[in-house]
């Protein structure tokens, strides 16, 4: 089977696409037939090697053999079942996250896996595991937990006021849906070019970050997902309301200790806060898995799809997604 590969740190060109033997999968696992998968940061920071952090996982000088295999984001069909896995069986469609998902069949645990509902295109479930997991799992963390109810004669509750920094990325197309679904004021940060895309997902109010500092403005926000990496917690600090929650998804800029001191600060200043700081690292999570499926289901939450590159193409789709400026999700399809 072909399966995109990295035997040493860098580029797009440190790629290779290989004849591998199909993986068995565990009792546990489940073999899926990849259909689409789509390149996350996570991806690119795995090829690269950097920040160096990931090299203490990966491989000092080049990736350890067992980590070679590429792909975390799976949207494929069930091929074989491990003799212990109950929710899935041979033909089932099904979207999630694992590794080695760059290949024509992968094995995957059970728990990384949902059931695809009817209707939803493989190739859009291609772009949905980590992203719309990191989405739904930092509004959480920043205290979103699901719209607010109230009875008949009570007063509605203020919502929640949202600002996403990165709306128009992966996870922000996600978190801006997610928001607005979980009952939220939202309020998103991007560029010039990306406006109309981030109020056409349902931003209450869109700001152009090559015009506005947010930083510098009047408005406060209950929570800040901050997912573009490059603004000090000094700033968001003042325009969070005295409860607020700051949540930063994306790792702070520098390839040596800014992605460990940048943790590190926020829980330091937690502590002495009323304020919540927090970095966060998506898990793993069925549920939550199962929500965002339920919700593509119903036509409540879509992928944005900036480029579809067959998986011969993945040079050029890690390329694009290297570029720091994706609207949406970069997809890779396995034809
Ligand atoms: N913690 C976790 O578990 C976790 C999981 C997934 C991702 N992440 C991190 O979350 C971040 C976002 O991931 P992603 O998949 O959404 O990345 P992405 O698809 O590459 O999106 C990045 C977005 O950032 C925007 N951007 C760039 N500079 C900006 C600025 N100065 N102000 C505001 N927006 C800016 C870009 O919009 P424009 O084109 O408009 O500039 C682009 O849409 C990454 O740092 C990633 O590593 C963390």
């Amino acid at each position: 089977m072909r399966s995109v590969i990295a035997e040493t740190y860098g580029g797009p060109e440190s790629l290779r696409i290989v004849d591998a033997p199909p993986p068995t999968p565990a009792p546990d696992q489940v073999l899926v037939r990849v259909a689409a998968s789509s390149v996350n940061p996570l991806d690119t920071h795995e090829l690269t090697g950097r920040p160096y952090l990931v090299r203490i996982v990966r491989g000092l000088r080049a990736p350890k053999p067992d980590g070679r295999a590429m792909g975390s984001d799976i949207a494929g069909v069930v091929e074989a079942v491990g003799d212990q896995v109950t929710r899935f069986a041979v033909g089932d469609r099904v979207v999630g996250f694992g590794r080695a998902a760059w290949s024509e069949l992968t094995a995957v645990t059970e728990s990384g896996l949902v059931r695809l509902p009817e209707g939803v295109p493989l190739v859009d479930a291609g772009g949905v595991g980590v992203a719309a997991i990191t989405a739904l799992q930092g509004l959480r963390r920043g205290g979103l937990v699901g719209p607010a109810t109230w009875g008949p004669g009570e007063v509605e509750p203020m919502r929640p006021r949202v600002l996403i920094i990165g709306a128009s990325g992966g996870v922000g197309t996600f978190a801006v849906q997610i928001a607005k679904l979980l009952g939220a004021h939202v309020t998103a940060v991007t560029s010039t070019r990306n406006l109309e895309l981030v109020a056409r997902l349902g931003a209450d109010d869109v700001i152009d970050y090559t015009t506005t500092e947010v930083t510098r403005g009047i408005a406060r926000f209950d929570l800040v997902l901050e997912l573009a990496g490059n603004r000090r917690r000094r700033d968001l600090a003042r325009i969070l309301t005295p409860t607020g929650s700051l949540i930063a998804c994306g790792a702070p800029r520098g390839q040596w200790l800014g992605p460990l001191l940048g943790p590190a600060g926020l829980a330091i200043a937690s502590r002495f806060s009323r304020r919540t700081y927090a970095s966060f690292l998506a898990k793993r999570d069925t549920d939550d898995l199962q929500r965002i499926a339920d919700w593509l289901g119903e036509g409540a939450l879509r992928v944005v799809i900036d480029e579809v590159h067959p998986l011969d193409r993945i040079a050029d789709a890690v390329a694009h997604q290297l570029g720091e400026h994706a609207r949406g999700k970069v997809i890779v399809t396995i034809p």
